[in-house]
């Protein structure tokens, strides 16, 4: 497995405790691989769960992260950040991502791991909302649960049974680059399946030892893409209509 020495400063039963899918830190650590964030950045974590990842973020790159979940709490994750010491450089908000509070060309970056999915797997939402978020010039990345390939006749046995109807959301990179491609709101910088998806999928989950039996085939992996916004802006309102 690709060595992750950032994730290694952080304890590992807090991980655990907080995470809500494979090891989010991780997944970050290997997203920022394809990134290049700098002290000062504003950067939405987009269904950041728990926070895990939004902590790492202000801590690691010295961003400035909203942190925007719909699941978890605000409040919890403020004492989240209260006992990890980054209030001044993490905020928390409650929205959901078709009525999200941000104004257009806000975001130098916006990243998600583990959650874009949900909500983020259909023609519209990339080119008519998430994409104006972030200024020209400005990034992106997800990682998600995904496929090896895509199904047109259903789809692997257990895969329901382990997944439940979240299978629907699964895509291959090849899917999801085409996805986000086609709009012309972007270039693509990365559009892979992380090395040793079971390892990482293993890393802590509860269900670990249930997918690795039934994901004999390994289709089963972690897709990570990352692209960068077209386009020059002059001034912050020359943007992203
Ligand atoms: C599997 S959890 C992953 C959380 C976190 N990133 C992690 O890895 O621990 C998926 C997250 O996506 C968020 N989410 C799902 N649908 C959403 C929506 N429509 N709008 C905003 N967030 C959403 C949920 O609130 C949830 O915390």
């Amino acid at each position: 497995m690709r060595k992750y020495p950032k994730t290694e400063k952080y304890d590992k039963n807090w991980i655990k405790e907080n995470q809500m899918g494979p090891n989010p830190i991780i997944l970050m650590e290997e997203l920022c691989y394809n990134l290049d964030l700098h002290p000062g950045m504003k950067v939405l974590d987009m269904g950041c769960g728990k926070s895990l990842t939004s902590i790492f973020l202000a801590k690691e790159y010295g961003v400035t992260v909203f942190a925007n979940d719909l699941w978890i709490n605000p409040t919890d994750n403020l004492k989240r950040f209260v006992e990890a010491g980054v209030t001044d450089k993490v905020f928390p908000i409650h929205a959901e991502a078709h009525s999200l509070p941000y104004a257009n060309g806000f975001f130098d970056a916006a990243v998600s791991i583990d959650s874009y999915h949900y909500y983020g797997a259909d023609e519209y939402f990339f080119p008519m909302i998430y994409s104006k978020l972030v200024k020209p010039g400005g990034q992106f990345g997800i990682v998600c649960p995904g496929f090896t390939q895509e199904y047109d006749n259903g789809f692997p046995d257990n895969m329901n049974e382990l997944f439940g109807n979240d299978m629907f959301t699964f895509h291959s990179k090849n899917w999801w680059q085409k996805l986000w491609g086609k709009t012309g709101i972007v270039e693509i910088t990365a559009c892979y399946n992380i090395e040793n998806a079971h390892e990482v999928w293993l890393d802590g989950v509860e269900k670990g030892e249930e997918f690795i039996h039934a994901d004999k085939d390994k289709v089963v992996t972690l897709v990570v893409m990352a692209a960068v916004k077209k386009g020059h802006r002059k001034n912050v309102y020359d943007i992203c209509e």
